[in-house]
């Protein structure tokens, strides 16, 4: 392990082994790239990374809860007004679910606007009888299966970026000019939802805070233009895993002089990239952004502390979020000694649970899927843990989309393996549709209140 660091620039990471990098063919072509990219506006401005952290911190406080969804990878086929709006309908009715039912406030993060590059398990994968590179996300190649599609491509850096810019622009619209406004939270239910047990679940809810919004009209109160009610902070997150093309979109900000991540609000480590002597942690660690870190069950209570360590040095509340992904199994016994330790440690951090990767294998069929128990039984896991080591369990971090997909199994509607092919659209991960992230959404919330805060 590291004990003292070198000073941190945008290029530090440069100098240390990066791990889960594309061999670009040409050096020049993903230079030019990168140029271009670094003379582009930032897509975030700095005073919004830092209100994020503010939230977070109250998430580290137990005062708040953070829900962190969206797609596993964003895709550039799948990039439409519908696709982002129904995802980000997905995410304000879990978001309206957890705070009427909690009672605390919810930071929302989406998966969003920039959530498109992805590790993998090894450099190349047989598909038939050929070898391919392995694909990694839209950033860098084509899922398709032919080599010319699997060749590393900069071109796809800036169109990521423009994607993000139009993502981003699109749920600014959203969240800011009345899409959001809590009267119309029953709009927000689809039809194909409207009909089920959770949507059926969901009117009640949108029944009373309508009731309650109307009873503060009645009492004098605007609800009409009072931003509280009308709008909504959504704010975006990735994996920072390709790390030229965060690195051009570092800037200075002009208010602190400190460097941030503009490319989103929020960044985070992966498990397979979070060594600390690894160019993530160097880069991730200079930043001011909110950061995050995924943690899988060989974490040690040592390697979360010296996490937070390098990353957090300075005890920022909000600053670091652990995201723990251990397996529904593995949760319980994995947790709690790094809740222990870190506590003792006396670092502040957000605990989140991602309680996808741990539960992913292959079904018979062939496609790779997650079980909604398993899902749930890992929050579960995750809850309890935190309530026998008095400790907040501070948020979720789930792999979901708008559209009516048949890619995890069981949920209300018990999705079976035979069911998988009819909407199998994910071009990585498997993700919980609108009805099961509703449903996540209502256990999530019974589980954590049945579980006071010490
Ligand atoms: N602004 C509040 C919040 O973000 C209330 C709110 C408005 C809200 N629209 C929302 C909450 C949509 C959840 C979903 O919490
Ligand atoms: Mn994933």
């Amino acid at each position: 392990m590291s004990t003292s660091r070198a000073a941190w620039s945008p290029t530090s990471w440069r100098a240390l082994p990066a791990g889960q990098q594309p061999s670009w063919p040409d050096e020049g072509a993903l230079e030019s790239a990168l140029k271009q990219i670094g003379s582009y506006p930032p897509l975030v401005f700095a005073g919004e990374a830092r209100s994020l952290q503010t939230a977070l911190g109250h998430v580290a406080a137990g005062n708040a809860f953070l829900l962190q969804a969206g797609d596993c990878a964003e895709s550039f086929e799948e990039f439409s007004a519908d696709n982002i709006r129904e995802k980000l309908r997905v995410i304000l009715q879990m978001a309206v679910v957890l705070t009427y039912s909690m009672g605390v406030p919810v930071v929302k993060v989406g998966r969003m606007a920039g959530q498109f590059a992805k590790p993998r398990s090894s450099p190349t994968e047989k598909i038939g009888d050929l070898e391919l590179p392995s694909f990694r996300g839209h950033i860098v190649n084509n899922e398709l299966p032919t080599a010319a599609a699997r060749v590393p491509d900069p071109d796809r850096l800036v169109q990521a970026y423009h994607q993000s810019a139009s993502t981003l622009n699109l749920l600014r619209a959203f969240t800011k000019g009345g899409f959001a406004a809590l009267d119309r939270v029953h709009a927000w239910n689809q039809e194909f939802l409207a009909s089920s047990s959770e949507g059926q679940r969901y009117m009640q809810v949108a029944d009373e805070i309508e009731r309650a919004v109307q009873f503060m009209r009645a009492c004098g109160m605007d609800t009409e233009s009072n931003p509280n009610l009308r709008e909504v902070d959504v704010y975006t997150s990735h994996e920072a895993l390709i790390l030229g093309y965060e690195e051009a979109l570092t800037r200075r900000d002009s208010l602190t002089g400190n460097w941030y991540d503009c490319s989103a609000h929020m960044l985070w480590i992966g498990e397979r990239t979070r060594e600390l002597d690894g160019a993530h942690v160097e880069f991730l660690r200079g930043v001011g952004n909110p950061i995050g870190c995924k943690i899988g069950p060989s974490t040690s209570a040592d390697d979360a502390i010296s996490l937070c360590e390098a990353l957090n040095p300075s005890r920022i509340p909000g600053r670091l979020t652990l995201i723990s992904r251990m397996g529904a199994d593995q949760v319980e016994s994995k947790l709690r000694p790094l809740l222990r330790a870190v506590t003792d440690s006396g670092h502040p951090v957000v605990w989140a649970c991602d309680p996808m990767h741990g539960n992913t294998y292959t079904a018979p069929s062939g496609r790779k899927t997650r079980h909604f128990d398993a899902i749930t039984n890992e929050i579960e896991g995750f809850v309890r843990a935190h309530r026998t080591e008095g400790t907040w369990p501070g948020g979720i971090h789930v792999e979901l989309t708008g559209e009516n997909v048949t890619e995890c199994l069981g949920g209300a509607d018990a999705l079976s393996d035979a069911d998988l092919d009819h909407r199998y659209e994910t071009v990585c991960d498997p993700r919980l549709n609108g009805r099961q992230g509703l449903e996540l959404a209502f256990r999530t919330a019974e589980l954590v209140r049945s579980s006071p805060a010490n």
